[in-house]
């Protein structure tokens, strides 16, 4: 089982595999910024966040995330959405930007 320490906090959660970052966090009671609705199929950015240590072990970056990240401001090569991020086996650190 993976964990995710969060960078900001210094907080380390466990996470199962197969879970993206985003329900990770949010089943952990972290705060970050999810905007998505259910149904809708444009991505909002909001959840964007950086991805510190672990980057191999996640889930590769699709085409649709690629062109949200060119949309925002501030990216870096670390920067990932967490809703699209999909964890596998290994820990990761991630810095929140929105917290
Ligand atoms: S919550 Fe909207 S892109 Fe991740």
């Amino acid at each position: 089982m993976p964990t995710i320490t969060v960078k900001n906090t210094g907080k380390t959660l466990e996470a199962a595999e197969g879970t993206s970052i985003l329900q990770a966090l949010l089943a952990a009671g972290e705060n970050i910024a999810h905007k998505c609705e259910e149904g809708k199929t444009e991505l909002c950015g909001a959840c964007h966040l950086f991805v510190v240590e672990g980057r191999k072990s996640l889930s590769k970056i699709q085409r649709s995330e690629n062109e949200m990240l060119d949309t925002l401001v501030g990216v870096g090569s670390g920067s990932r959405l967490a809703c699209l991020a999909i964890l596998g086996t290994e820990n990761i650190t991630i810095e929140l930007l929105s917290a």
